[in-house]
């Protein structure tokens, strides 16, 4: 009977849903037209006062002084209530607030209009959210790990909230403190009341009074007991300051100010050029699953020709002044790309530089590069080795002239198109290559896809590399991952760790960048990812091995103001590992060497260069 029935109306059926679809569209886009954006500023306060995330140091009380120089959070679950006690949510938006690089404000986009008598957020991620794969999120999104830099588990999980700084106690001397909010259970809701008008596109100022999570009503005083949370189950501090948190944060009424923030995140409108050959094929880049996306230049597609070329042009001593030095040079396919046994670079008239080759893997996520981060992308940068006199020290002019007389124009043509070569050309081949250096076939990738096991020791390394120190819950692992964690073994960012104190170096670091004291000393940290065979260590290559390395961080940390709180929260000169403890750190550190990383580089240079890299990687798993 049922058939019959809908069988004598096919064409009312049709129509019928016609309507309805019609009449849905309209009303979504009549609400979409009726949706505004609302701009969130948070003005983070320190005694009532502004902080601009800058390195000051405040007087709590007369025998306690702090300075904060991360902080750093993810809000979730935007909730707008109604007079009439109805909830509205803004679905799966979130916020990465940031105030000690200034991105203190966002936008909550597609908000209903209406006046609405309260606002609800929760800082952290819902579980859902917290445990995502990172590698399925855009570039860009605020839970993109590289955008926040707080997945660091491996377990899953984004820390919520980083605060960390210094404190000096009343026997004067100066220690560090990191407290990091995480995990499902750690609730933190935010509740505001007050009229929100959001008939228009509208903007709500919120205050977060620092200082209150210290203050005695928090119950936390700093001291070696309190000095960090890592929020285990049931660790008091990390609910104290949870507490301490939610009430800092209020909204602020007062008349407005000239802003102080600006909405980070939001494209540049820089015209973008872009040179590509019509017959150029695409690359396929691969990568691991456990590494987030990378964020690849828009304006330099990855091609075959392109990549072939940027590999021909790294192995190539034209590019430099006396046709003696490429860069393959200085950063060697079996050493990870850094340069062995050197520990600073000696360029192509024989001169000595002053930091150690780096090891040149993953690139494709970096964005600031050198051991100060000087430059801002990888095409900026590969021009600068050719010219400077320690290095290849030649004109770019000569250069692109020295590679026409040796039959080059025809490669740069199938990459690039008419137009032959051109020292923009040459930085966007070689920019290609860098960014198709991937190595993710170490060891460790197989024990982590289940293909393979650590040995007892390397597992114990493993262990204390992703285990914070925290004697308080009886907790005594290395706190490597705070620095090298995830799956790239870098944050990419800049810390001091503790190589030199007050005095003992020349080399300032980063704040030769950035003229600011606060980043005296600190260098990029480098992926340990193939750190065997990439010797010697450090900015200056100080140390031969790995085991010097890791002793180091045992018992060779020196103190100084710009010391990373994370290091600076240990006892005085480092961890104090035992020595089983170092040599299993040394093992885990081993197996993150890729062997077909060496080989497939190795190729590269006795195969033909269209043997591309990209047929080897693809028959990854
Ligand atoms: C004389 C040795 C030498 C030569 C030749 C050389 N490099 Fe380097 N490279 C270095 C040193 C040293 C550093 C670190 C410099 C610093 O931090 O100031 C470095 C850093 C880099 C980095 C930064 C990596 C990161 O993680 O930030 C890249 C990329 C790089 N080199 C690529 C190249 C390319 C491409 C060439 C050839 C055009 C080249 N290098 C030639 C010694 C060399
Ligand atoms: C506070 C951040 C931080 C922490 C924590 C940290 N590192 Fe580092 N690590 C760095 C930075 C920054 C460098 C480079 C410093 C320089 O050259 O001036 C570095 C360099 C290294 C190097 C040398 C790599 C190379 O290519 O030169 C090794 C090895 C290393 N760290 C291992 C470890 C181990 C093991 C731990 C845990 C015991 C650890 N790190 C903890 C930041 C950190």
């Amino acid at each position: 009977m049922n058939s019959n029935h809908t069988r004598e109306k096919p064409l009312r059926r049709t129509t019928g849903t016609v309507l309805r679809l019609v009449v849905g569209l309209i009303w979504l886009v009549w609400i979409e037209a009726r949706a505004v954006t609302v701009q969130v500023t948070v003005d983070h306060q320190i005694l009532g006062r502004s902080w601009d995330g800058s390195a000051a140091e405040w007087s709590l009380s007369p025998t306690q002084r702090v300075s904060v120089s991360r902080l750093e959070y993810l809000l979730s679950d935007f909730v707008l209530i109604d007079s009439g006690g109805v909830e509205h949510s803004l679905g799966r938006q979130t916020a990465f607030v940031s105030a000690t690089s200034g991105r203190t404000a966002f936008e909550l986009k597609s908000v209903p209009t209406g006046m609405y008598t309260g606002l609800r957020f929760r800082i952290g991620l819902p579980t859902e959210l917290n445990h995502l794969n990172p590698a399925s999120v855009a570039p860009g999104d605020p839970l993109h790990p590289l955008v926040n830099g707080l997945h660091w588990n491996w377990q899953g999980g984004y820390v919520f909230m980083a605060l960390e700084g210094a404190w000096t106690g009343p026997d004067g001397r100066r220690r560090g403190f990191s407290h990091h909010l995480a995990t499902d259970a750690m609730q933190m809701n935010v509740r505001l009341g007050g009229e929100f008008d959001f008939r228009a596109d509208a903007a709500v100022r919120l205050r977060f009074a620092l200082d209150r999570c210290w203050a005695e009503s928090s119950g936390i005083t700093l001291s070696e007991e309190t000095a960090s949370t890592h929020s285990r189950a049931g660790d008091v501090v990390a609910q104290q300051l949870g507490r301490a948190i939610v009430e800092a944060i209020t909204r602020d009424r007062s008349p407005e100010r000239a802003p102080v923030a600006q909405v980070s995140g939001k494209p540049g409108s820089k015209k973008l050029t872009v040179e590509v050959a019509a017959t150029a094929a695409p690359f396929r880049f691969r990568m691991s699953g456990l590494f987030p996306q990378p964020k690849l230049p828009r304006d330099n597609p990855l091609t075959e020709e392109g990549v072939a070329l940027g590999r021909r042009l790294f192995d190539e001593p034209r590019l430099s002044g006396n046709n003696r030095q490429s860069c393959a040079g200085c950063h060697q396919s079996d050493s990870g790309f850094a340069d062995s046994g050197r520990p600073v670079s000696v360029g192509a008239e024989g001169r000595n530089g002053t930091r150690n080759a780096m090891a040149l893997v993953n690139l494709a996520w970096s964005s600031e590069f050198f051991w100060d981060g000087r430059a801002s992308s990888l095409r900026e940068q590969v021009l600068r080795p050719i010219q400077n006199p320690e290095e290849m020290n030649a004109a770019l002019p000569a250069v692109v002239e020295n590679l026409a007389a040796s039959g080059y124009s025809e490669a740069f043509e199938r990459a690039f198109g008419p137009g032959g070569i051109t020292a923009d050309r040459m930085a966007r081949a070689l920019e290609q290559f860098l960014l198709t250096q991937v190595s993710y076939g170490s060891r460790f990738d197989a024990v982590m896809n289940g293909t393979a096991q650590f040995t007892a020791e390397e597992q114990r390394g493993f262990e204390l590399f992703n285990t914070e120190r925290d004697p308080r819950r009886g907790q005594f692992g290395a706190d490597c991952f705070h620095c090298h964690g995830g799956a790239l073994f870098t944050d990419f960012q800049f810390h001091n760790n503790g190589l030199d104190g007050v005095t003992g170096s020349d080399d300032a670091g980063r704040a030769a960048v950035t003229g600011r004291a606060s980043d005296r000393l600190k260098f990029k940290t480098p992926s340990l990812r193939n750190v065997a065979v990439t010797g010697p260590y450090m900015h200056d290559g100080r140390f031969q091995t790995l085991e010097q390395a890791v002793a180091h961080y045992s018992s060779g940390v020196h103190a100084s103001p710009t010391l990373d709180p994370n290091l600076a929260r240990h006892p005085e000169g480092g961890l104090q590992l035992s020595a089983d403890d170092q040599r299993a750190l040394v093992a885990f550190l081993r197996t993150l060497t890729d062997p077909r990383y060496a080989a497939a580089a190795r190729e590269s240079v006795a195969h033909p260069v269209t043997a591309t890299l990209a047929e080897m990687i693809q028959k990854e798993p």
